[in-house]
């Protein structure tokens, strides 16, 4: 499969910036739905990959383009994979600072002491003309204590990666990249689409 031009269907300005810039090195023109006044795509489906997939076919559909859709969250063990694909509607208004002291407050309120956790990634490629594939990427890790860190976004600075003593929001762009959730789940697509 040759794809020379690809829509990423989010208006999520974080998640555009880390996609963009993983795909930089790839002959591939990239552009947002943003970008082409394309709609966001209000997400009803109960898993990511129902998420990923209905954001991509939407818009490679509405377009013609080949489309790619990041669907992902923060799944917390001790409170059963909370908040999970609810991750940035938990956070009142978008609030991401409010949303982690509101996950501190439940972890430290669960009666487990397990603060064990995972971010996961769904990306799902459309094809315009034909059928959809899912490319899954998840890091597992802790919930620290507190927010540290100031680079990243949503729940990066109170997500420890496993093997780190630092925060996602403190580890630097291409560090996050190379373990991310989001990294690995692209490293997928682009070894099935540029290699
Ligand atoms: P959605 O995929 O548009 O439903 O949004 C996923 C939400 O999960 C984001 O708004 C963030 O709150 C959270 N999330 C996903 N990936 C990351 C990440 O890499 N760092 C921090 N938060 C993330």
């Amino acid at each position: 499969m040759k794809i020379t031009k690809l829509l990423l269907a989010s208006h999520n300005k974080n998640k555009l910036a880390e996609l963009k810039n993983m795909l930089k090195p790839y002959q591939v023109e990239v552009v947002s739905a943003v970008e082409l006044n394309l709609p966001d795509v209000e997400e009803t489906g109960e898993t990511f990959e129902d998420n990923a997939r209905l954001k991509a076919e939407t818009l490679a559909k509405m377009s013609g383009f080949y489309c790619l859709a990041d669907d992902s969250g923060l799944c917390v063990n001790c409170l059963g994979g909370k908040p999970g694909v609810f991750s940035a509607r938990y956070a009142p208004n978008r609030d991401f600072d409010k949303g982690m002291d509101m996950l501190l407050a439940e972890i430290e309120n669960s009666v487990s002491d397990d603060r064990s956790a995972y971010f996961c990634c769904v990306l799902a490629l459309a094809n315009p003309n034909g059928k959809t594939q899912f490319f899954e990427g998840r890091v597992n890790g802790k919930i620290a204590r507190q927010k540290s860190g100031k680079g990243g976004f949503g729940y990066d600075p109170i997500f420890i990666p496993e093997g780190y003593d630092k925060s996602f929001a403190e580890l630097g762009a291409e560090e996050k990249n190379r373990i991310s959730h989001r990294g690995q789940a692209l490293q997928k697509f682009v070894k099935a689409c540029f290699s």
